[in-house]
């Protein structure tokens, strides 16, 4: 049997839902671990940038997390990171760019996050931004690669992204970002995703509902 999503049960249900008001909750991950990383920097300057809209923003250390092996599940990395994707309501990835790809770090750390976890979904419904740093030219290979991901996540991955070239050019020494169009660019995604954050947060378990996986309930 076919879920009820006519017209009129679909409408009714947008507008039974009660919209939130509390800050959008977002969590950070990055892809790399060295101390001078150009990633881990335009990680916090996002993080920067979405707390000045109000958003409340967590940033993941993935220094210490095991390499994914399926077991070592009660290890303090890997529950921490659990927590707060479970925690979150959107998410950023920011990865260098690494022989044309994303890095072991950052794929790492969404390989340890699982679809669900018994009837918690840490990732399914939520918004999602991506974010590259290159030390060459400007390219796309590593945002193309976390778009994947996200889809694999079923993540809602906002059309805006942002991908800096020649890092090393982009910071000051205190590890803020120079003012320059990569960081407006920082900014636009930030805002979209701070804004589709806003609109779907609320309506994930509507969006998220497969009648494929609900076909033995539904008969
Ligand atoms: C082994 C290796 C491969 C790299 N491959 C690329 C590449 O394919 N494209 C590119 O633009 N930069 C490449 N780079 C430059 C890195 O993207 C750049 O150094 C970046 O800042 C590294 O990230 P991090 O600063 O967050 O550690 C490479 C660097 C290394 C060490």
């Amino acid at each position: 049997m076919l879920p009820d999503h006519s017209l009129h049960t679909s409408l009714q249900k947008i507008k039974e839902t009660k919209l939130s008001e509390h800050a959008p909750r977002v969590l950070v991950l990055y892809g790399s671990l060295r101390p001078e990383s150009y990633s881990k920097k335009a990680a916090f300057e996002a993080a920067r940038i979405l707390e000045s809209f109000g958003a409340d923003v967590k940033i993941y250390d993935p220094e210490g997390l095991p390499v994914f092996d399926r077991q070592s599940y009660e290890h303090h990395k890997v529950q921490e990171l659990h927590e707060l994707a479970q925690w979150s309501e959107a998410m950023v990835w920011c990865s260098p760019e690494i022989h044309g790809n994303i890095t072991s770090v950052i794929k790492n750390q969404i390989d340890w996050i699982p679809l669900s976890i018994g009837s918690v979904r840490p990732t399914q419904g939520r918004t999602l931004a991506v974010m590259q740093v290159s030390g060459g030219s400007q390219s796309f290979n590593a945002v193309n690669s976390l778009r994947i991901l996200g889809r694999w996540m079923r993540m809602y991955t906002i059309p805006n992204q942002s991908s800096v070239a020649m890092a090393w050019k982009e910071f000051n020494d205190d590890g803020t970002m120079k003012d320059s169009s990569y960081r407006d660019r920082i900014i636009d995604v930030m805002e979209e995703l701070f804004h589709m954050t806003l609109i779907l947060r609320d309506h994930s378990e509507f969006l998220t509902h497969r009648f494929s996986e609900n076909k033995s309930d539904a008969e």
